[in-house]
């Protein structure tokens, strides 16, 4: 089978595309998946990047998505054929956070999805949403969760609340879609101006570009009649948090998600405390979370937004692709 390599200390020249031997039968409690898809995500291009160190000869990828093709003894809730997704924490099913680490997670820790075929236990998957392409599928395993997770499971979201998203990257085109598919209104940001428009176009009441209003949480605040918001999904981290403090309304919650502008920074804590707001860090979510969210795509046809898909040999250009930050949502691998 068709599978990626990274060569030690990574760097997206050390991609290599390989051939490597198919996996065998499922053992008890394991499917067989043909892989179709998989989605990029920061934390992958980290890995292949070499930010965070791996093994020599990793398979890059977090997401995954594919039809189940044998299952072993005992397992009853996959059948062959059935078209499946793949878990951040193959470990974690349910119940309060376990894991705070990527040590279990595949494409970093473990082998990831930049591969044809695996063979791995049924809790490594769950099913698609109905009428998911695979690459829409492979989006929801990392950015489509975390959203999921910083909005509703953690953040008790409810209609006629005020979201505000942070650029227009994979969780927070999910987040501004969850927003709207829950009720609540959006006001979100941006580095462009044509991606603004596209934001509004997908329903975002106020848009703010963070360049040329670099005081945006004093906008924010504005925007909502000096209250603020009740939900930030801050992916920026550290050169974002003081804006996003400024935004937030008293009592509201920020999921901090994101490190985009670096790993430390100095954050207003008295600040923060008058605001009486919580502050969250979170890492993707449970498998019981993603069957939740299947659930609820099911209930509404939301369906993810997919700036560009490549093949998988074409995985280093899919990476500059990312890099350069000219997409607008998730881009996908297809095999
Ligand atoms: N904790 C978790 O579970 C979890 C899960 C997934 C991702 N993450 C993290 O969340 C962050 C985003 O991940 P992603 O996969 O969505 O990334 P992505 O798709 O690569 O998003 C990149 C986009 O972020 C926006 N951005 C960059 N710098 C910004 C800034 N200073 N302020 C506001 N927006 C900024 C840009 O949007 P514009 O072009 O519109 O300006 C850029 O196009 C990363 O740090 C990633 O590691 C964490």
């Amino acid at each position: 089978m068709q599978a990626i390599q990274l060569k030690a200390p990574g760097g997206l020249d050390n991609l290599n595309v390989v051939e490597l031997d198919a996996p065998g039968e499922p053992g008890p409690g394991e499917v067989r998946v043909r892989l179709h898809a998989s989605s990029l995500n920061f934390h992958d291009y980290a890995v292949v990047a070499g930010m965070i160190p791996t093994d020599d000869g990793r398979i890059p990828m977090s997401d995954g998505a594919g039809v189940v093709d044998a299952v072993g003894e005992g397992v009853s809730e996959f059948a062959v054929g059935d078209h499946v997704v793949s878990t951040f924490f193959p470990g974690w099913q349910e119940g309060p956070a376990r894991v705070g680490d990527f040590r279990t997670t595949p494409g970093d820790g473990v082998e990831g999805y930049a591969r044809e075929q695996v063979v791995a236990p049924v809790t490594a998957f769950t099913h698609q949403p109905q009428g998911y392409s695979h690459a829409e599928s492979a989006t929801l395993t990392t950015a489509g969760l975390t959203a999921w997770r910083a909005l509703v499971v953690d953040g008790g979201l409810k209609a006629g609340d005020t979201v505000l998203v942070l650029g227009t990257g994979g969780v927070s085109i999910f987040a501004l879609q969850f927003a709207k598919m829950m009720g609540a209104r959006v006001i979100a940001t941006s580095s462009s101006d044509a991606k603004l428009e596209r934001l509004k176009e997908m329903g975002a009441e106020h848009v703010i570009n963070y360049k040329t209003t670099p005081a945006w949480g004093k906008e924010v605040k504005a925007l909502t009649g000096g209250e603020g918001v009740d939900h930030v999904i801050e992916v920026g981290g550290s050169g974002t948090l003081p804006q996003s403090i400024d935004a937030v309304k008293i009592g509201g919650h920020i999921a901090l998600i994101g490190i985009l502008t670096g790993r430390e920074g100095e954050i207003p804590t008295a600040k923060l405390m008058a605001k009486q707001a919580k502050l969250q860090g979170l890492i993707v979510g449970s498998r019981r979370d993603q069957i939740e969210m299947v659930r609820a795509i099911d209930a509404n046809g939301l369906h993810p937004t997919i700036d560009r898909e490549f093949a998988l040999s074409e995985i280093a250009d899919a990476f500059r692709h990312q890099e350069s930050g000219k997409h607008f949502g998730k881009i996908c691998l297809t095999f």
